[in-house]
């Protein structure tokens, strides 16, 4: 990361603060602006934002690590979950696996070469009876068959 992206960063960050205010309450929203922009928290962000908030690093990266929707590595605009648990999986969740798969040329953990798309499966979505079910970016979508799977990631830019 260059200088100048750094004091950008940093301005960012206090804004940001300035914003939510210096406590830890304040650290799921700062993360939270951060990500939608970069589309990941960047190793610079979160020591800037431990030294904003004045908290230590390490609690930022346990933060980090223990909501598995915020992210230590560049991701894609999109991102598409697929509900790997029972019922979906009994559902067809192996079928809209592979047409997506298919479709995108990258496997469930990747992202597109051009950072269209990341690939992630995540635990029960709540829409058990409604299966198989993706969450795209905030969107639900049940009942995906491969083709309506193929449609709506065919969608998105
Ligand atoms: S098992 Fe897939 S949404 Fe609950």
């Amino acid at each position: 990361m260059l200088v100048l992206e750094k004091h950008a960063m940093t301005d960012e960050i206090e804004k940001l603060v300035e914003k939510y205010g210096k406590d830890r309450s304040s650290l799921m929203p700062v993360l939270q602006e951060i990500q939608k922009k970069y589309h990941y928290i960047p190793e610079f962000a979160q020591q800037e934002i431990a030294r904003v908030l004045d908290i230590h690093p390490v609690e930022v990266y346990s933060f980090i690590s223990f909501y598995s929707f915020i992210y230590r590595q560049p991701q894609g605009r999109n991102i598409v979950r697929l509900c790997k648990t029972i019922t979906c999986d009994m559902a067809g969740k192996d079928g809209i696996v592979k047409a997506i798969e298919r479709e995108l040329g990258i496997k469930f953990g990747e992202t597109t070469k051009d950072k269209r798309i990341t690939l992630e499966f995540v635990n029960c979505l709540g829409m058990c009876d409604q299966g198989p079910a993706l969450l795209i970016n905030e969107r639900v979508h049940p009942k995906v068959t491969p083709e309506t799977a193929v449609q709506i990631i065919n969608e998105l830019r």
